[in-house]
C-alpha cells in the first residue's frame, strides 16, 4: 500500500541528472550499446558495461574508462548476473536493457533451440536482469531509470518472426513495467530504432534518405535515461528510425 507522504516525498524530490549516479548497459562493447554508454560516460555517469564479448569488452571498458562485467544474460541466471553486478558497483540508477539478437530463420524454418536463444536472450535475460536489479532501487528507496532498446520491428514486420515477436513482448513489458514501478520513483521507456547500420540499399525507404548510426539513438536514449529531462516521462516508446517506420504501400504505387 502506497503512503501518500511517501508519494509525497519523491513527488517533491530533486530530479537527479546522470551526474555521478550508476549505470549499466548490457551489450555495451560495441555499436548501438557502445554508443549509449559513451554518452552516458559523458555525462558524468558511473557506467557498468555488461557484454559476452571479452575481447571487444576489454576494449570498450578501456577506451571508455568505464567497469567492465563479461557474462551471456542468455545463459544461466540472469539474477545472479545482476547480483553479481550489485556486489561489484552497488545500487544501479541507469539500466539500459541493450542486448538483443535474432537468428535468420523464417517461421517454417526455425527450430526450438533457435527460439529459446532468441527469447532467452531479448526477453527472459533483461526480465530477470532488471528484476532483481530494481529490488535493489526499491530496497534503498532511490529514483531509477530504465530503458529497453526495442526495435521498429517491435510492431512491424521484420521477417523473422521470433525476432519481432519478442521485441513485441519488450514493448508491452516496458508499458507493464511503468505502470508497475512508477509508484516505486521508478521511470521505464524505450527506444525503437530503425535501420541502424551501415550501407545505402534502403536508404529510399527512409524520408530522412539515410541509415542511421549508433550515435543518432545514444543522444535519446540519455535524455530519456535523464531524470532532470524527462522525468515526467515513463511508459514511452520513441522511434529513433529517420521516419521509415512511416513507410506505405503507397509509396509502390502511382497513388
Ligand atoms: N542494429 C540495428 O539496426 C537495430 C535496429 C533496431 C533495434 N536494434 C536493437 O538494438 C540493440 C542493440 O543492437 P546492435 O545492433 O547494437 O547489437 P550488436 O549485434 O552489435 O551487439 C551488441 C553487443 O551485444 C553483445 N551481446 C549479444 N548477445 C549477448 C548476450 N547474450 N549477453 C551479453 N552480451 C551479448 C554482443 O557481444 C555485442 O557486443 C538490440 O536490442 C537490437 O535488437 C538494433
Amino acid at each position: 500500500m502506497r503512503r501518500p507522504s511517501e508519494r509525497l516525498r519523491r513527488r517533491r524530490a530533486p530530479r537527479p541528472g546522470i551526474a555521478g549516479r550508476t549505470a549499466v548497459v548490457t551489450g555495451g562493447a560495441r555499436h548501438i550499446g557502445l554508443a549509449i554508454a559513451g554518452a552516458l560516460s559523458e555525462a558524468g555517469a558511473k557506467v557498468v558495461l555488461v557484454d559476452r564479448d571479452a575481447d571487444a569488452l576489454a576494449s570498450a571498458a578501456r577506451g571508455l574508462g568505464c567497469a567492465a562485467v563479461q557474462a551471456d544474460i542468455s545463459a544461466g541466471s540472469a539474477t545472479a548476473l545482476a547480483e553479481r553486478v550489485l556486489e561489484e558497483h552497488g545500487t544501479v540508477d541507469l539500466i539500459v536493457n541493450n542486448v538483443g539478437i535474432t537468428t535468420s530463420s523464417r517461421f517454417r524454418d526455425l527450430t526450438e533451440d533457435e527460439f529459446d536463444l532468441v527469447l532467452a536472450t531479448n526477453l527472459r535475460g533483461p526480465w530477470f536482469f532488471t528484476r532483481r536489479l530494481v529490488e535493489a532501487v526499491i530496497a534503498d528507496a532511490r529514483l531509477a531509470s530504465i530503458l529497453f532498446i526495442s526495435s521498429l520491428h517491435s510492431s512491424r514486420v521484420r521477417h523473422y518472426p521470433h525476432y519481432s515477436a519478442s521485441k513485441a513482448a519488450v514493448a508491452m513489458l516496458v508499458k507493464e513495467l511503468a505502470h508497475e514501478l512508477g509508484p516505486h520513483g521508478i521511470r521505464v521507456n524505450a527506444v525503437s530504432p530503425g535501420w541502424i547500420g551501415a550501407g545505402e540499399s534502403a536508404a529510399d525507404l527512409i524520408p530522412l534518405g539515410r541509415a542511421g548510426a549508433p550515435e543518432d539513438v545514444a543522444p535519446m536514449a540519455v535524455a530519456l535515461l535523464d531524470d532532470a529531462v524527462s522525468g515526467y516521462v515513463t511508459g514511452a516508446d520513441l522511434a529513433i528510425d529517420g521516419g521509415l517506420g512511416l513507410h506505405s504501400w503507397l509509396d509502390h504505387t502511382e497513388a
